[in-house]
C-alpha cells in the first residue's frame, strides 16, 4: 500500500498506533460518533459512505431505535441514506462499551448556554466520562462541539486521563516514550444548514491536535470524507477558529440589524443598499438583517468566548453589544406590527396574527433559539391572538424557554388575519399570492422584494 501520510512511515510510533493510522488511511477503521443530532448524524452518514465502520452513540433511545429501524429524524437526511448506511454496517447504540472497539471516536454533543450565559459543558463532560473507562491505547478522540479555547486541554483530557482504567495518558509534550497513550484533537463543525450551494464534503475541515501525531491522525481521518483538512498547531487554535467565524457573523449581523433600524427611520431601503455595496469586488461581504438571531451556534457560541475572556480580565465589548442589538430585534418587529395594525385602525389587543415561519432560517426545520419564538411570546404579551404556519415545523411544543404548544395552521383564508407576519423566508411560500390574499403583511426578511403593495410593511 502507498501511504499518503509520512507519519505511517515513522517506525518509532507504537505498533497499535501504526495499525490504527493505517486503518484510518485505508478507510477500514472503526469510527464511533457520539451524539447523533444535526452534526453527528450527517457526519456518520459521510463516514459510512466512505467505507468506515461507523457506530453511532446516543443517550436518546428514540434516536437509537429510529436509526436501527432505518428511520430518519432529520429532514435533510433521507430515509434511504440511513438504510444504505445500515447496509454498510452502520449501527446505533447507547452502549458505550463498544467504544473499546473503535479506532477513533468523535464527540458531537451539545454545548448550550446556561441561564446567565455561562457555557454549559455538562454534555462534553458527561461524554468524556462515558468514553474514559473504554479507552484503549492508540485510540483517537476528537471533540467537534463548539466551545472556548482550552476546553479540550483543560476539561476533556483531564477526565480521559483520570478516569480511564489503564493508566493511559494523552500523547503530548513531556509524555515519556514508554508511556501508553491515546491521541486527542479538536475539529470544529462548519456546516451551514439549508445552504445547498456548497457540498458538505467541500467545506475544508480545520484540525488541531494536542500534538503532531494527533493532528495527523485526525487529518487523515477527515481527508477520507472531506476534500481538504486544514492542519493547525493546537487544539486551542482550532477551537478559537470556530469562534472567530461565528463571532464575525454575529457582529456583522448585529451591524446590519442596527443599520436597518436607522434606515427604516430615514426611509432608505437597506436591502437595496446591501445589494449595491455587494457589487464592490473587495473588502465587503454582505450580511442581511432579520428579526433576530437563531440557531444553535451564532446566538450562543460568542458568549463562550466572552465568558472565558473574563478569566483573563478581558471584556469582549463587541460580543456583548452585538448580543444586545440582535436580542432586541424581536421587540422591534412587534413594534412594527403594532404600527401596521394602527394604520388599519386596529389595536394590538385582540388582533389576529399569523406568523409565517418558526424555523430560525429559510428551508430548515430547526427551531433552536429562533427569534420567532420570542416574537410570538411578545405578541401574546401585547394581547395578540397568534397562530403560525411553517411547512418545516408541524408543531411547536415545550422548549427550554417557551411553552407554546401549538400546531402549524393551514395557509388558507389569509384575509381572516389582521396581520400576516413573515418571520422566515421559506422558499415554499408564494409571496405574491400571500400579499394578494392578506389585509396587512409585515415582512422582516425582504421576502416580498419586487412586490409593490400598500399592504406591505417592510421592517
Ligand atoms: N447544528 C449545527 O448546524 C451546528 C453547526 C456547527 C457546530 N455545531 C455544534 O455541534 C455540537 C452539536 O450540535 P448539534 O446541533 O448536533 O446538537 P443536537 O442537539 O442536534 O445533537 C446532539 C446529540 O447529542 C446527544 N447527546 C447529548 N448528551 C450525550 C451523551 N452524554 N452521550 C451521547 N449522546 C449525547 C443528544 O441526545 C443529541 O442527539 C454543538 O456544540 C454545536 O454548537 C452545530
Amino acid at each position: 500500500m502507498i501511504c499518503a501520510s509520512p507519519l505511517l512511515e515513522n517506525t518509532s510510533l507504537p505498533i497499535s498506533t501504526q495499525k490504527r493510522l493505517e486503518r484510518l488511511e485505508n478507510h477500514t477503521a472503526k469510527v464511533g460518533v457520539i451524539g447523533l443530532g444535526y452534526v453527528g448524524l450527517p457526519l456518520s452518514m459521510l463516514l459510512a459512505e466512505a467505507g468506515f465502520k461507523v457506530t453511532g452513540f446516543d443517550i436518546d433511545m428514540t434516536k437509537v431505535e429510529d436509526l436501527t429501524a432505518g428511520r430518519t429524524y432529520i429532514r435533510r437526511i433521507p430515509q434511504e441514506e440511513i438504510q444504505c448506511a445500515l447496509g454498510r454496517g452502520f449501527k446505533a447504540t447507547n452502549d458505550f462499551a463498544h467504544i473499546s472497539d473503535m479506532d477513533a471516536v468523535i464527540m458531537c454533543v451539545p454545548t448550550p448556554l446556561r441561564e446567565h450565559r455561562e457555557p454549559d459543558l455538562s454534555f462534553v463532560e458527561e461524554t468524556s466520562r462515558s468514553i474514559a473507562p473504554w479507552l484503549r491505547e492508540g485510540q483517537l478522540v476528537i471533540l467537534e462541539s463548539t466551545t472556548y479555547p482550552g476546553t479540550t486541554e483543560e476539561l476533556v483530557i483531564p477526565i480521559l486521563e483520570a478516569e480511564n482504567l489503564r493508566g493511559l495518558k494523552a500523547q503530548g509534550p513531556g509524555v515519556p516514550e514508554e508511556q501508553e497513550v491515546f491521541y486527542v484533537a479538536f475539529s470544529p463543525e462548519r456546516e451551514d444548514p439549508g445552504n445547498d450551494t456548497i457540498a458538505r464534503r467541500d467545506i475544508p475541515k480545520v484540525v488541531g491536535g494536542h500534538e503532531a501525531i494527533a493532528t495527523e491522525m485526525a487529518a487523515v481521518l477527515y481527508e477520507g470524507i472531506f476534500t481538504r483538512a486544514v492542519r493547525v498547531s493546537s487544539t486551542r487554535v482550532a477551537e478559537m477558529t470556530k469562534l472567530l467565524e461565528n463571532i464575525y457573523r454575529c457582529v456583522n449581523i448585529a451591524l446590519v440589524n442596527e443599520l436597518k433600524l436607522l434606515s427604516l427611520k430615514m426611509d432608505v431601503d437597506i436591502w437595496e443598499v446591501i445589494d449595491a455595496a455587494a457589487t464592490k469586488p473587495f473588502g465587503f461581504h454582505p450580511f442581511f438583517p432579520g428579526p433576530g438571531l437563531g440557531g444553535h451556534c451564532i446566538p450562543i457560541d460568542p458568549f463562550y468566548l466572552s465568558w472565558k475572556a473574563k478569566e483573563f480580565d478581558f471584556n469582549l465589548r463587541f460580543i456583548e453589544l452585538a448580543g444586545e442589538v440582535n436580542e432586541a430585534m424581536p421587540g422591534h418587529v412587534v413594534n412594527y406590527v403594532a404600527e401596521g395594525l394602527n394604520k388599519h385602525n386596529k389595536a394590538m389587543n385582540g388582533a389576529k396574527v399569523l406568523m409565517l415561519g418558526m424555523a430560525y432560517k429559510r428551508d430548515i426545520d430547526d427551531l433552536r433559539e429562533s427569534p420567532s419564538l420570542r416574537t410570538m411570546e411578545l405578541l401574546r404579551e401585547r394581547g395578540c391572538d397568534v397562530v403560525y404556519n411553517d411547512p418545516y415545523v408541524p408543531m411547536v411544543g415545550k422548549g427550554r424557554k417557551y411553552n407554546l404548544n401549538m400546531r402549524s395552521t393551514p395557509l388558507e383564508n389569509l384575509d381572516q388575519y389582521d396581520c400576516v407576519l413573515i418571520m422566515t423566508d421559506h422558499s415554499d411560500y408564494d409571496y405574491k399570492q400571500i400579499v394578494e390574499s392578506s389585509v396587512l403583511v409585515v415582512d422582516t426578511r425582504n421576502a416580498t422584494k419586487g412586490i409593490r403593495s400598500r399592504k406591505i410593511v417592510r421592517c
